[in-house]
């Protein structure tokens, strides 16, 4: 199996010429003989790089989305034009909610998809609505929603959804991970994990009956986590023996480093164009 950062907050180095990076996520996995999209980042500019990285759009079999946030989203038109005919996209039934984010009290930025239903429908989408975890191919589950169990993951204050009284707390129900097995436990692959990398990590364990952790790659929305959130999540980490470690996007380049350190040798950086080669 192979795991392809197509686009990221960062580019790794060194890689071909013209890769470029921005605030989103894109992922592509190649596995047993399919090609599935994680995510499509910001601004369409994911295509352009999975070229650069050797990547034909035409062979795409499927496209999973995290969740509604823009900078997972946004390039899903452009992917979709590139695929050229129709593709099955899962993702969690709230994908299209009102998702914004409240800076101050008179100031709301909508961050949700920047595509409406139709458009991408008439594109070529296939939208099959994931509530429940499931297979959807064999070792290859998309979570469904994550029960959230830890009292420390909470959806940061800001994230709301809105409705017709006003803006309300956001508790990005659509937020969605990918749980591969793998003949060394779960590879599991996070968006922006505003579930909470710990209940999504549990959850994981729970759906497919496995309890290994071979390694963790993506978005961990870590960025904004207070001391004692932080502390919990590490101490959860280090008990998990990860191999892999890669935690992207979200994290914030502060912490990506700091953790750098900390998990020495199972810790990638997880930056555009990097690959990663699991059996
Ligand atoms: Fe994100
Ligand atoms: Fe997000």
């Amino acid at each position: 199996m192979k795991i392809s950062i197509l686009l990221e907050n960062s580019v790794a180095t060194p890689r071909p010429l013209g890769l470029v990076a921005e605030h989103g996520l894109s992922i592509l996995i190649e596995r047993e003989g399919k090609k599935i999209l994680f995510d499509t980042g910001q601004t369409g500019k994911v295509v352009q790089n999975a070229v650069l990285l050797g990547v034909d759009w035409r062979e795409v079999e499927a496209i999973i989305l995290s969740h509604g946030h823009y900078d997972h989203t946004g390039g899903l038109r452009a992917v979709l034009e590139n695929i050229g005919r129709p593709v099955k996209v899962y993702a969690h039934p709230d994908l299209f909610s009102p998702h914004y984010y409240l800076a101050s009290e008179d100031k709301a930025f909508y961050i949700g998809i920047p595509h409406q239903q139709r458009l991408l429908e008439s594109l070529g989408a296939k939208f099959l609505w994931v509530r429940e975890a499931r297979e959807i191919f064999p070792g290859l589950w998309v979570s469904g929603e994550v029960p959230r169990k830890t009292p420390f993951e909470k959806v940061e204050r800001g994230m709301v959804l809105r409705t017709e009284t006003g803006f309300v707390q956001d508790e990005i129900r659509d937020d969605l991970s990918v749980f591969i097995q793998t003949e060394q436990g779960l590879l599991i692959l996070l968006g922006c994990a505003h579930a909470g990398p710990v209940n999504i990590i549990e959850h994981a364990r729970e759906v497919t009956g496995e309890s290994r952790i071979l390694g963790l790659i993506g978005g961990t929305h870590l960025v904004t986590a207070d001391q004692e959130r932080l502390k919990k999540t590490l101490e959860y980490f280090r008990s998990l023996d990860l191999k892999i470690l890669a935690p992207n996007h979200c994290t914030g380049f502060a912490l990506r480093s700091y953790l750098k350190d900390l998990f020495k040798e199972s810790f990638r950086w997880g930056g555009g164009g990097e690959v990663f080669e699991v059996s």
